[in-house]
């Protein structure tokens, strides 16, 4: 169960509503607009503002009010997400004090607050749901339904679709390998598709085999469970772009390396979450159609599992893909890029106006920029780029660009194939952004490697730990800013 968001015009009157108050930066005591207070909690809630707290709660006996005051800093997306950290400090007030229905009045200058605010606690009151048989485990979550005071109630609407996306990717990156196979993660995406609106089509392995699909199908030989290659399409009537969208996830629902095995303990155990990519590229579908949002947008999932088994592909094999390079396999734990190179050759059958990937690609991504965010290279226009890096900043998912530079073709050459998939010691993320390149022809193009901040082993405010959800707030506000 998660998060109600619902919106009303002003605060009732005469009831005793939990309530939060933002304020402004620098606010010194308790402003006009604020509801009228007891003089005593007035008193204290003006010597906690004059002493600089930023969030303190003022018990008024038959509820509660709480203050969140603004931060000052540089930017609207810098003061955005200490709100939403702020979001993740109230949220265990209000766990603590029991609220079930909380009021939100934003009393900042722009009228920004409330969003921030609550996507902050919306992300943190999110839970895995889980396997545990333990009915008392399952205690219902304390805070129901956030009231939005004078927010636009189709504003309120979309913003709960777009978590709900987040929620979505968060559970499915969750799911352990052995209840999300790659039919599993299929099914799991069509119904998506039947909740929120947008079609879908699964391909399965004699389709994949017909398209001849040889990354795929190369790194799904070692593992007992068919790979699946998942088309989801939002086609809106009346939708701006002429050319869509085409977004592509990599779908690897665990990843033990193959026979170039992961030298557990450590590396491997969190592997489930190498469908990051793809379940993020789910969220932005469920979120896009949710809302309605006219603009044509496909989304292309190649899944399997990555395992040793006794058809496994070998290092040293050279494969053929669908687009017809050949591949020299030098390391079969570099299997992402193997799918997804698949997927953006597929993609040019569309036409698309940009596509872009996400994937949980590589440890050197991960080790260049930590979970703080998310390397991006591509060939798409400085322009598209810049657009990504402000959506980047304005939901704080964001992206710093790697280089494509021709030298780094080098570290793909192969003596027998057309590329290896291996690369060198340094500079491994680019070397996988390069190899893609390859396949991302006849269309702009985009790569997010997610590998850092997709899912995290200790919890870090309110993204959470374990699966974070992380690109698709980001993708939603990229593609929805493209309408104006
Ligand atoms: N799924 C991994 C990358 C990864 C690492 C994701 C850490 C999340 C956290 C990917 O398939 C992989 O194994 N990459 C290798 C590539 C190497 C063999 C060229 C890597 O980064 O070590
Ligand atoms: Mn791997
Ligand atoms: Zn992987």
């Amino acid at each position: 169960m998660s998060l109600h968001l619902t919106t009303a015009a002003t605060l009732p009157e005469g009831t005793a509503a939990d309530l939060v108050l933002i304020l402004p930066a620098g606010t010194a005591a308790l402003p006009a607009e604020a509801p009228l207070l007891p003089e005593a909690a007035q008193r204290y809630a003006d010597e906690q503002l004059a002493a600089d707290r930023k969030l303190f709660a003022v018990n008024l006996y038959s509820h509660r009010l709480y203050v969140v005051v603004a931060a000052d800093k540089k930017t609207p997306a810098l003061v955005a997400e200490e709100l939403r950290k702020s979001g993740h400090g109230l949220h265990a007030q209000l766990k603590a004090d029991k609220v079930k229905t909380l009021y939100v009045l934003d009393l900042t200058a722009q009228r920004q607050g409330a969003r921030a605010l609550a996507e902050g606690l919306y992300l943190t009151a999110y839970q895995f749901e889980g396997y545990k048989t333990d009915e008392k485990s399952k205690k219902p979550a304390d805070l129901e339904q956030l009231v939005l005071v004078g927010l636009d109630e189709a504003e309120a609407a979309q913003l709960e679709n777009l978590l709900q996306g987040v929620t979505l990717a968060r559970d499915l990156v969750n799911m352990p390998q052995n209840k999300l196979t790659a039919t599993d993660f299929a099914e799991q995406m069509a119904a998506a598709g039947q909740r929120a609106g947008f079609t879908t089509e699964v391909f399965d392995m004699a389709h994949i085999e017909s398209l001849r699909m040889g990354g795929l199908l190369a790194v799904n030989q070692g593992s007992p469970e068919p790979p699946t290659f998942t088309i989801m399409e939002w086609k809106p009537e009346g939708a701006r772009n002429e050319r869509p969208y085409v977004l592509v996830g990599k779908g690897v629902v665990f990843d033990t390396g193959g026979l170039s095995l992961k030298p557990t303990p450590g590396s491997m155990d969190l592997m489930k979450c190498d469908m990051a990519g793809a379940a993020a590229m789910t969220g932005v579908m469920f979120a896009l159609a949710k809302n309605q949002v006219p603009l044509h947008v496909v989304a292309l999932v190649p899944a399997t599992d990555n395992r040793p088994g006794g058809n496994a592909f070998a290092p040293g094999d050279v494969i053929t893909m669908h687009s017809g390079l050949t591949v020299e396999v030098l390391n079969t734990d570099a299997e992402g890029r193997l799918i997804l190179a698949d997927a953006l050759s597929f993609a040019r059958k569309y036409q698309p106006q940009l596509v872009i990937d996400a994937a949980t690609l590589t440890g050197s991504a991960a080790r260049a920029i930590g979970k703080e965010g998310i390397v991006a290279m591509g060939t798409a226009d400085e322009s598209v780029m810049q657009a990504l890096a402000e959506a980047g900043r304005r939901t704080h998912e964001r992206i710093v660009e790697f280089p494509l530079w021709d030298e780094y073709a080098e570290h793909i050459k192969s003596d027998i194939a057309d590329i290896n998939n291996l690369g060198k010691a340094e500079a491994g993320a680019i070397s996988a952004g390069k190899f893609l390149e390859r396949f991302a022809e006849g269309y702009p193009w985009i790569h997010l490697d997610i590998a850092g901040p997709a899912f995290l082993a200790a919890p870090d405010s309110y993204r959470g730990k374990n699966g974070t959800g992380t690109a698709v707030r980001l993708l939603y506000d990229f593609l929805t800013t493209q309408l104006k």
